[in-house]
């Protein structure tokens, strides 16, 4: 037997150390590297592997820990470890770990293109998207998270693109929405993974950010989507975590967070969110009726799935206010009955049937509510909870003079009026003028079927199959939620609905996206609304353009590497990337590039899939984009005005 096959049989004594007869690698370099008492027990009860990998010094034992992880992330194990990065964490995972305590991190490239997977011979054979995400276990994430450099600063408005000179920290609009003055007051449009930017703008904007929208990948397993949309499960979760829980961080005492999301994770996700944002502040969960049932294929058996969900949780559910919301509905049948003779005081009201009334008046009812409506009502019965004593005492003497109206007067309230024991409500109460007509409202609901999702798609002259949202949708988030000149974010921006109905409503915003949709960009789109965009809300709200935005990436250094290794199409390139990535250091410490050198031939024998995978494995994650604490470092030639524009960027709130 070998010491690799010992070694093997030894760690699979340790249930927390696999899953379904894999070793989870992952797992005992974690513990391994946190020296877990019970690992090391079992690593001590084999004479061999004490010997290997235990030093003896005046009667103590020392374990090499760095021997180990070596050892047990070298290629023997490696063809077992793809399940390693596969650990399974669910709400808890299988060694009863909670998802709250997990430290581990999802790093995730959404593709545009799926790419066939290696070894895929029938062309009718479903396209698969090869390994785009990475979960780093604790000892990885070391650097990954620190502000990092940004790049390619612009500003844009009307009359095109021009250098960025600075950021704009308007005291004036800081003092009117109670922030400090010298908060940024630019729009931002950031190109980059989320996570990454969004620790690195929390120093500027921490508790400053009144509301978060966000519409992230579903995690349907389709892949008719252009980005990734199709995590396991349990990384979806981490991944939607580690974003939340920074996300938190940039809410404001008062602000709140919305998240767009269908039935594959909205339970699990609910579960999250309450432990992150604390279940007492959860505002409630939105149906939002997306599509007709009409045209569905019947792939899931059931009731068609028609909706979408949407769930908004307060930072303090206390401090959060409310923006009343109506919607437009037809002409209520309840208020059945019509005042003949208004004039004549409450004292003389006699009461026709609205189709009397309507008969009498030859008109139609759109044309009695809009000329008559004090005059259209209904009875309805008091709601007995909430009123107070001298209501029921009123409501008691109605009742013993049934003909007589009685009205009882509210400072600061509306009058109420009652007949016979029971409440006059009058027509007058429901309507509101919208675009110059008169119209019946009532109070928005938690069921969302009044906003369009057919005809969207050329919405701010840009196209996302699927993805897209209308911007009635975000007009009622922003709306329910901000005032004018408040700040919100959507980090999983994809064609820029939240940031250009912000724009087009007189809020200040910030947009991460990563992809570059070229033609479909976020960019394209919000330089159509500064020129005047007409599609949307614009006619709703008369826009007629103006305003400016500005735009930065994130600088990247080794992410480059990721998606040259994610486009490589044989053998030879991935050696050259290999060439590249071990001469550049972007190696991860637990890898020797030597032993790999030494391997190649067992390399070149796994299908292309797999050799991507081991690639990707051996980078080292924190080396993605360039630190901030390091843009001085001569090594990456950072021009003059871009560290001007980051120190601007980080000085203000060191
Ligand atoms: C459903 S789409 C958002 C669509 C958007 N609401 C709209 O109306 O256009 C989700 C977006 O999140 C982006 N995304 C996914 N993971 C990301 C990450 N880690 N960092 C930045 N963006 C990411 C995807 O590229 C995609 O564009």
């Amino acid at each position: 037997m070998t010491l690799v096959d010992e070694l093997k049989e030894l760690l699979q004594k340790d249930p927390r150390l696999n899953s379904n007869g894999s070793i989870l690698k992952n797992k005992v370099t974690e513990l391994a590297l946190k020296l877990d008492r019970e690992l090391l027990k079992l690593l001590l009860s084999n004479s061999r592997v004490r010997q290997h990998f235990f030093k003896e010094i005046e009667g103590v034992l020392i374990f090499d820990k760095d021997k180990f992880v070596k050892f047990i992330n070298n290629k023997e194990f490696l063809p077992g470890s793809y399940t390693a990065f596969k650990n399974k964490i669910g709400l808890a995972n299988e060694n009863g770990q909670y998802l709250a305590q997990s430290k581990e991190v999802i790093l995730v490239w959404p593709y545009k293109d799926c790419i066939l997977e290696g070894g895929q011979e029938k062309p009718d054979e479903k396209r698969k998207e090869i390994f785009h995400n990475v979960i780093l276990a604790p000892d990885e994430i070391d650097r990954l998270l620190e502000p990092k450099v940004f790049t390619n600063f612009k500003r844009i408005d009307s009359s095109g693109e021009h250098p960025l000179e600075g950021f704009r920290r308007d005291p004036e609009i800081n003092r009117k929405r109670g922030l400090p003055e010298d908060t940024i007051t630019d729009n931002l449009i950031i190109k980059g993974n989320n996570l990454l930017v969004l620790y690195s703008l929390l120093k500027e904007f921490k508790g400053k950010v009144k509301l978060i929208y966000i519409d992230p990948p579903y995690n349907t397993g389709n892949d008719e989507f252009q980005y990734n949309d199709n995590f396991r499960h349990s990384t979806w979760l981490t991944f939607m975590k580690n974003r939340l829980e920074v996300a938190k961080e940039f809410l404001s005492e008062d602000g709140s967070i919305w998240i767009n999301i269908d039935d594959n994770e909205l339970a699990y996700l609910q579960i999250l969110l309450d432990e992150i944002m604390g279940r007492d502040n959860y505002i409630c969960l939105v149906t939002v009726k997306r599509s007709a049932s009409t045209g569905h294929k019947s792939i899931n058996p059931g009731p068609v799935n028609t909706v979408d969900y949407i769930l908004g949780y307060a930072k303090n559910k206390k401090k959060w206010k409310y923006n009343c919301q109506y919607v437009v509905r037809e002409y209520d049948k309840a208020y059945s009955l019509f005042i003949e003779n208004y004039e004549e005081g409450p004292d003389k009201w006699s009461f026709i049937s609205i189709h009397k009334a309507l008969e009498n008046y030859r008109c139609s009812i759109d044309e009695l509510i809009e000329k008559y409506s004090e005059r259209i009502i209904r009875f309805a019965e008091p709601d007995y909870t909430g009123v107070g004593k001298e209501t029921r005492k009123l409501i008691d003497i109605s009742k013993k003079y049934p003909n007589k109206v009685f009205i009882q007067k509210r400072n600061g309230f509306p009058d109420i009026y009652l007949k016979n024991g029971k409440r006059i409500l009058f027509y007058k109460d429901k309507i509101k003028k919208i675009n110059n007509k008169i119209v019946t409202i009532e109070a928005l609901t938690n069921i969302w079927s009044d906003i369009p999702f057919q005809g969207i798609a050329k919405e701010g002259g840009v196209v996302l199959k699927k993805g897209k949202k209308p911007e009635k949708l975000l007009k009622r988030i922003i709306e329910m939620s901000t005032n004018v000149n408040d700040i919100v974010m959507d980090f999983f921006m994809g064609t820029g609905t939240t940031c250009a109905v912000a724009h087009k409503m007189g809020r200040q915003y910030i947009g991460v996206e990563q992809l570059d949709y070229e033609e479909n960009s976020a960019i394209v789109r919000l330089k159509n609304v500064i020129n005047g965009d007409q599609t949307g809300i614009s006619k709703e709200i008369g826009w007629v353009g103006g305003g400016d935005f500005v735009y930065m990436e994130l600088m990247k250094l080794n992410e480059t590497v990721v998606e040259k290794i994610e486009k490589a199409e044989t053998t030879k390139e991935l050696l050259g990337i290999w060439e590249e990535i071990s001469y550049n250091g972007f190696l991860s410490y637990r890898v020797d590039s030597k032993l790999f050198s030494e391997n190649i031939k067992e390399f070149k024998i796994l299908s292309l899939h797999e050799q991507k995978k081991i690639l990707l494995e051996l980078l080292d994650y924190n080396n993605l984009y360039v630190s901030y604490s390091e843009i001085d470092d001569s090594i990456y030639n950072i021009d003059e005005k871009i560290k001007v524009l980051n120190k601007e960027l980080y000085m203000k709130r060191s």
